[in-house]
C-alpha cells in the first residue's frame, strides 16, 4: 500500500488551470486508508484542500469538523442547487459522478422554503414509522436472509445479508407487500440502479423503478394504508405525484447504501477487534459500541458531493469563489486532531458529522430508524450464527474502490451450520 504520509502521491498535471497544487482523489491505495490520506491532505493543505474529482474536474474537499459544520449551516454561502457550479462546461453527460450531481427535482437539490417543505413531508412522514414494528418487520427479513445460507455453514454477508435486509426494510416501509413479483422486482431494480453490476442496465433500471414508484402513489391515492407513501399523500403540503416519486426514491436511495455498510462496517469490527468478543454473551453493549465506533472511525457516507458556493467567500483561509463546488469529508472531519488532541477518536456520544449537520442533514428521524435496522441486522445474525468467524485474515478483507461510499467488497463468514 502506498504511504501517502509525506509528499503528493498524485499531483496534479502540470498547468492545472485552478490550483496547481491539487490532488487527484482516485487511486486505490486511498481507499484502503483513507485516514492516511486526509491525515496527509489536511498536513499539507490544512483543513480545505484543493481537490481533482474524475475527469481532473476541481473541486474543494473540506477536511475540518467545524469547517464542515460552518458549511452545513450556512446555506446562504454554500447550497445544494448544483446548477450553479460553475464547471458544467467541463462534465461530459456520462460523467461517473452525475448520479450524485446531476440536478434533479427531488428534496435534495431544493433550498430554502421549498426546501422545508419538501423535508418537512419526508420528517413527518418518517415519524409515523412505529419502531418496534420497524425492528419487528427487520428481524423477519433477517431471518428469512440468514435461512437462506443458514445450512450450508458458509455466507457472503455483503450481498446476501447487509445490503438485502434494509433494501427490503425500506421498501416495505414505504408501503410494497412483503412479498410477491412486484417487491421483488423494485428491489432488484433498485439494487441494479444504485449499485450496477458488470452486465447491468442501470439506466433500463432506474426507469422501471420510477414506473413501479408512480404506480404505488396511484395506488396509495386510492387505497391508503399506515405506510410512508400514504402519509406523504395525506400531507397538508400537498405535495404532487410526481414530487412524491422523486422524494421516496431519495428517500430509498439515501436509506439504502449507507445503512448497508453501517452493518457491514460494524459486523467486521465486532469480527476483527478483540476489544468485542463476538458471541451472545458478550451482550448488547458491545453491538451498540461497535455501531457508534463505526460512525466515528469508518462512516459509511465518508466523503458527501456536496455544496456549491453562492457567492464568493473564504473558508479555512481558502479563497472560494462563486460556483465552486465543496465536498464535505465527513470521515476526515469526525477524526479532526482539532477535536481529539489527544490522538484517541471516538466517544460514546452522538457528535460526529456522519449524518451531516444543517438545513439538508439526514433528516430526523431517520438516523433512529437507521439505528433500529442496523442494531437488528447485527444482533439477529449474532443470535442465530452464535460461533461466526471470518473465513479469511482480516487483513485480506478489501474496501470498495470508492472515496464516496466506505464499505467493504465482501464479507466471507463461516459457522456451524444450522439445520432448520
Ligand atoms: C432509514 C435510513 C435512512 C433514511 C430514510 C435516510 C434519508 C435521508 C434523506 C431523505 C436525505 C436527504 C436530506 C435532504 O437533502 O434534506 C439524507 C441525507 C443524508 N443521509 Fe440519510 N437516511 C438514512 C440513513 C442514513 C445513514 C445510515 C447514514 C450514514 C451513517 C446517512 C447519512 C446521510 C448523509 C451524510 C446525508 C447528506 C446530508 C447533507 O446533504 O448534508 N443516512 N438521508
Amino acid at each position: 500500500m502506498t504511504d501517502t504520509g509525506s509528499s503528493h502521491p498524485h499531483p496534479a498535471p502540470a498547468g492545472c488551470p485552478v490550483h496547481p497544487d491539487a490532488i487527484r482523489l482516485a487511486g486505490l491505495e486511498y481507499q484502503q486508508t483513507p485516514s492516511q490520506l486526509y491525515r496527509a491532505l489536511r498536513r499539507e493543505h490544512g483543513a480545505v484542500a484543493p481537490v481533482l474529482l474524475d475527469g481532473d474536474i476541481p473541486a474543494w474537499l473540506v477536511l475540518g469538523y467545524s469547517e464542515v459544520t460552518y458549511v452545513t449551516s450556512h446555506d446562504e454561502l454554500f447550497a445544494r442547487d448544483s446548477r450553479r457550479w460553475n464547471q458544467w462546461e467541463n462534465i461530459p453527460d456520462d460523467w461517473p459522478l452525475m448520479p450524485f450531481v446531476g440536478y434533479q427535482p427531488s428534496v435534495l437539490f431544493t433550498e430554502g422554503a421549498e426546501h422545508r417543505r419538501r423535508a418537512g413531508v419526508i420528517t413527518e412522514a418518517l415519524e409515523g414509522v412505529d419502531q418496534f414494528e420497524l425492528a419487528r418487520d427487520a428481524q423477519l427479513i433477517a431471518e428469512e436472509l440468514i435461512a437462506a445460507f443458514a445450512g450450508s455453514g458458509q455466507a457472503e454477508l455483503m450481498t446476501s445479508y447487509a445490503h438485502a435486509l434494509p433494501m427490503r426494510v425500506v421498501v416495505q416501509m414505504c408501503g410494497m407487500p412483503t412479498s410477491g413479483d412486484d417487491t421483488r422486482q423494485l428491489v432488484d431494480d433498485l439494487r441494479i440502479s444504485l449499485d450496477a453490476a458488470e452486465g447491468d442496465d442501470p439506466v433500463a433500471a432506474y426507469a422501471r423503478v420510477g414506473e413501479r414508484l408512480r404506480q404505488l402513489v396511484k395506488d396509495k391515492r386510492v387505497a391508503p394504508g399506515p405506510d410512508v407513501t400514504s402519509r406523504m399523500i395525506q400531507h397538508p403540503a400537498g405535495l404532487t405525484d410526481e414530487e412524491i416519486v422523486q422524494d421516496l426514491i431519495s428517500v430509498i436511495a439515501a436509506a439504502q447504501q449507507p445503512t448497508a455498510n453501517w452493518i457491514c462496517n460494524t459486523l467486521r469490527l465486532l469480527l476483527t477487534d478483540e476489544r468485542f468478543a463476538v458471541n451472545v454473551s458478550g451482550g448488547r453493549l458491545s453491538v451498540g459500541e461497535a455501531l457508534n465506533e463505526v460512525l466515528w472511525l469508518d462512516t459509511p457516507t465518508q466523503n458527501f458531493i456536496g455544496r456549491w458556493a453562492v457567492r464568493d467567500t473564504q473558508l479555512g483561509g481558502r479563497h472560494i469563489k462563486a460556483g465552486d463546488c465543496v465536498v464535505m469529508g465527513l470521515a476526515a472531519a469526525n477524526t479532526d486532531p482539532q477535536i481529539w488532541p489527544e490522538a484517541h477518536v471516538g466517544a460514546e456520544n452522538a457528535a460526529h458529522l456522519s449524518f451531516s449537520n444543517g438545513e439538508h442533514r439526514c433528516p430526523y428521524p431517520a438516523p433512529l430508524l437507521a439505528d433500529v435496522m442496523a442494531r437488528t441486522a447485527v444482533e439477529t445474525l449474532l443470535e442465530r450464527l452464535p460461533d461466526l468467524v471470518l473465513a479469511v485474515e482480516p487483513e485480506e478483507l478489501s474496501w470498495r474502490p470508492s472515496i464516496w461510499m466506505r464499505g467493504l467488497t465482501a464479507l466471507p463468514v463461516q459457522f456451524t451450520p444450522v439445520v432448520q
